[in-house]
C-alpha cells in the first residue's frame, strides 16, 4: 500500500530535508508526490532544462526507502512564457484576458502552449525514465479546476467553430438544429458564430450545450496530448495518472473521457474548503468516491487527503480532532487502495498560506501529524481489505450533456444539479447500501436499481434500453423534468413528458412549477404512505397518472388532484417518479421500501454513522464510520467522536 504526502522541497531551504524524511519515514510514509508545480525550477529560461534540483531530491528520497509521484508541471508555467507569449492565456467569459500569476490560467487550444508542454514533458520524462523510484507520472493538476475548463478566447472560438463545422457539416443543419429562426439568428457561415461570452439575456440553449461539449473536447485533447507523450516515453515500471477535484459536475469536463487513458485514476479529497462553515455531509463525500472508484471501474487512489483547514484568501472549517483522519478511512471503505496527505508542512509564502498541512508553519510535529500516523499504522494492516473490489447493486447514472444542459438553463433559482444527484443517493445511504455512481452509458444490466436524478435529456435509445432493464425486473428512480429534452438542448414538439419514458413511468404531465429560495410545498402520503406529510422544493411537475399508483400527491387548493411521487409496474420491475426536490425523511421511507423489494444487502444505523460492506473470500467485513462529534455504541462497542472501527 503507498502511503504519503505531497512533498514540496523547494519551498523551502534544502537543509530541512533530512529532517522532514526522517519524520515522514517515522509517521509511516513511503511514498512522496513532488515537482507538479516547478516548472521554472526545471526550465528557468526557455529551452534550458535543468533537473539537478529534483535529482538531489530523488536521490534522498531514495535514501530514505520513499517512493515517488512525480507532476509535470503545467498547471503553472514560467512567467517568461507568458510575457513571450501572451497568447498563451485564457479570457474569461467577459472577454478579459487572463494574468500570470494565480495558476492553470493557459488556454488548452493554444498550439503555442501546446508546443511548449510537449518539449517540458519530453524532457522531464525522459529524464527520469530509468529511474526506479519513480513509480507514477501525474498529468498536470486538477484539469479543469477552479474556472479553467472555461476560455472564450478568438483562438477557442476558431477551434469552436470548427468543431461545429465538423459536427454539422453543413451551416443549414446547425440552423435548423438550434432553431436560429428564432430572434432572427440564422447564420450565413460557421465563421459567423459567437463564443458564448456575456451578452444581452442568454444565448441559445443548443449553442451553449455545444460549448461545453467543446471544452470537455478541448480539455480531454490536451490531457491526451499530454498522456501519449508520458506512456511513449516513460519507463515499464511508471504509470500514469491524474488527480481529480471534487466538484466535477460542475464543470465542462468529462472525466470518464480522460480516465480511459490512464493507468489508474487519483483523486483530490477535501471534503470542506474555504468559506464552508462545516464539511459536506457523509451522503455527499461517499458520492464523490463512489463517482471516482466508477470512472475506470476500479479501486483508485487518493493523492491530496486533506488534513488541516484549507483556503486560499478565506478558510473553512477547521477539521476537528479525529475528523480528517475519520474522512481517510471513508475514503478507503469507499475503493481508495493508497493514499497521501496534503500536504507535508503548510507554506509561509505565497497563495497558499492557509492551506494547512500535516506540520504547520512552525515545523512542530503534532496532532495532524499524530493522527496521519495512526491511520497509516492502522491501516497498511488492511492491504487486501483496500484492495477487494466493491460490489454494488444500486447506480446512481449521470449524464454530462444532461448536466450541461441544465448548466445553460437551471430553470429555478434553488437547482443544482450535485444536490439533486445527492438527494436521490442521500436515502440509500442512509441504510448503508452499496452503491455505484455511472456513467449512464456503462452497461446497468447487472443492477438491481437505477436512480437517474433530473434526466432531462433522454434520447429513445435510453429509454429503450431502460425498459428492457425494468421488463427483466429492474427498479427505476426518476426525478423531476425527467425526458424533457432531446440531444440538441430542445424540447420535444409534440410528445407529452416526461417523453420518451412516458409510458414506462405510467404518467403524464402537462403542468410544472419553478419554486424559488424558501418556497417549500406539501406533498402527503397515499396508500401505504397514507398521513405521511412531507415537502417539496425547487420544482414541481404536476402528475396525471395513466397506469402508475399514486404514494404522494400535493395538498395546495389548485393542484391537490396531481400526484407528486408515483410508482408504476412495467414489465417484472417497477418504476418511480420524484416529481419534485423531496425532504430526506420521505425519501427515506421510499428507499426503504425499494430496499425490502430489491431484496438488498442494508442495515438501519443512528444517524451519522456509516456502514460500509466489504468481502474479501468470502468474509464479510465492515467499516463503520462514526461522523457524529459525539459518542455512539454501534453493536454494544463504543465508537468515540470520529472513530472508524474495521470489524
Ligand atoms: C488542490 C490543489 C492543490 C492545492 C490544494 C489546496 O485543489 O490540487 O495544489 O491547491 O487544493 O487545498
Amino acid at each position: 500500500m503507498y502511503l504519503g504526502v505531497d512533498y514540496y522541497p523547494e519551498h523551502w531551504d534544502i537543509d530541512l530535508m533530512d529532517s522532514d524524511l526522517t519524520r515522514m519515514v517515522e509517521m509511516g510514509v513511503n511514498t512522496i508526490r513532488i515537482g507538479e508545480f516547478a516548472w521554472h525550477m526545471m526550465e528557468s529560461t526557455e529551452g534550458k532544462y535543468n533537473f539537478t534540483f529534483f535529482d538531489n531530491v530523488i536521490k534522498k528520497a531514495k535514501e530514505y526507502g520513499l517512493k515517488v509521484i512525480f507532476g509535470t508541471p503545467t498547471a503553472t508555467f514560467p512567467a517568461w512564457l507568458s510575457k513571450a507569449h501572451p497568447s498563451i492565456l485564457s479570457e474569461d467569459i467577459d472577454g478579459r484576458k487572463r494574468v500570470f500569476g494565480g495558476r492553470r490560467q493557459y488556454c488548452f487550444n493554444s498550439n503555442i502552449y501546446r508546443q511548449y508542454t510537449r518539449k517540458i514533458v519530453e524532457q522531464l520524462i525522459s529524464h527520469y525514465r530509468d529511474e526506479q523510484a519513480i513509480i507514477a507520472w501525474q498529468i498536470d493538476n486538477e484539469l479543469g479546476h477552479e474556472g479553467s475548463d472555461l476560455c472564450y478566447c478568438d483562438q477557442c472560438r476558431g477551434a469552436f467553430q470548427k468543431f461545429l463545422q465538423d459536427k454539422y457539416k453543413t451551416i443549414e443543419n446547425l440552423n435548423d438544429t438550434y432553431g436560429t429562426i428564432f430572434w432572427g439568428q440564422t447564420y450565413n457561415s460557421f465563421d459567423e458564430i459567437p463564443i458564448p461570452k456575456k451578452t444581452i439575456t442568454s444565448h441559445n440553449p443548443s449553442l451553449q450545450l455545444d460549448y461545453a461539449r467543446f471544452r470537455d473536447y478541448s480539455i480531454n485533447s490536451y490531457a491526451k496530448m499530454q498522456i501519449d507523450i508520458v506512456r511513449k516515453l516513460k519507463g515499464e515500471q511508471q504509470e500514469v495518472t491524474h488527480n481529480f477535484y471534487g466538484g466535477f459536475f460542475d464543470k465542462c469536463f468529462n472525466q470518464k473521457t480522460m480516465a480511459q487513458g490512464l493507468d489508474f485514476v487519483s483523486y483530490d479529497n477535501y471534503p470542506v474548503w474555504g468559506g464552508l462553515k462545516e464539511p459536506l455531509s457523509p451522503a455527499s463525500i461517499a458520492m464523490t468516491h463512489d463517482y471516482a472508484r466508477g470512472l475506470k471501474n476500479k479501486n483508485y487512489w487518493i493523492v491530496e487527503q486533506l488534513m488541516g483547514a484549507q483556503g486560499h484568501t478565506v478558510i473553512g472549517y477547521l477539521p476537528r480532532p479525529n475528523q480528517a483522519k475519520m474522512w481517510s478511512y471513508q475514503a478507503m471503505a469507499h475503493g481508495c487502495s493508497n493514499i497521501l496527505f496534503f500536504r507535508w508542512r503548510g507554506m509561509n509564502k505565497g497563495a497558499e498560506q492557509y492551506c494547512l498541512g500535516i506540520i504547520d508553519q512552525n515545523n512542530r510535529t503534532s496532532r495532524k501529524y499524530y493522527e496521519a500516523e495512526e491511520f497509516f499504522k492502522d491501516i497498511s494492516q488492511y492491504e487486501e481489505l483496500v484492495n477487494s473490489e466493491i460490489k454494488s447493486e444500486v447506480a446512481v447514472l449521470y449524464c454530462f450533456d444532461n448536466i450541461w444542459s441544465w448548466k445553460a438553463q437551471p430553470q429555478s433559482s434553488e437547482f443544482d444539479f450535485t444536490n439533486e444527484l445527492v438527494r436521490l443517493y442521500t436515502p440509500f445511504h442512509n441504510l448503508n447500501v452499496n452503491m455505484d455512481v455511472q456513467s449512464v452509458d456503462c452497461d446497468f444490466s447487472k443492477y438491481k436499481v437505477l436512480i437517474l436524478p433530473v434526466m432531462n435529456i433522454i434520447e429513445k435509445s435510453l429509454a429503450e434500453r431502460l425498459e428492457k432493464f425494468t421488463e427483466n425486473g429492474g427498479i427505476v428512480i426518476f426525478s423531476f423534468r425527467t425526458g424533457i429534452k432531446d440531444e440538441n438542448n430542445n424540447l420535444y414538439l409534440g410528445s407529452v413528458f416526461p417523453g420518451y419514458v412516458q409510458k414506462l413511468c405510467g404518467i403524464e404531465i402537462e403542468e410544472s412549477e419553478s419554486l424559488q429560495a424558501s418556497q417549500e410545498i406539501e406533498i402527503l402520503g397515499q396508500g401505504t404512505f397514507e398521513n405521511t406529510i412531507g415537502t417539496g422544493k425547487v420544482w414541481r411537475d404536476m402528475i396525471s397518472t395513466t397506469t402508475a399508483k399514486v404514494l404522494f400527491k400535493y395538498t395546495d387548493k389548485f393542484y391537490s388532484e396531481k400526484a407528486a411521487i408515483t410508482c408504476n409496474n412495467y414489465g417484472a420491475g417497477k418504476v418511480y417518479y420524484v416529481g419534485s426536490g423531496v425532504d430526506e425523511d420521505t425519501l427515506n421511507i421510499i428507499a426503504e421500501s425499494i430496499i425490502k423489494q430489491a431484496d438488498m444487502q442494508f442495515e438501519k444505523t443512528q444517524s451519522g454513522v456509516e456502514v460500509v460492506f466489504r468481502k474479501v473470500h468470502d468474509i464479510q467485513h465492515k467499516f463503520v464510520i462514526n461522523h457524529n462529534e459525539y459518542e455512539v455504541i454501534y453493536e454494544g462497542s463504543t465508537l468515540k467522536a470520529y472513530e472508524v472501527k474495521i470489524i
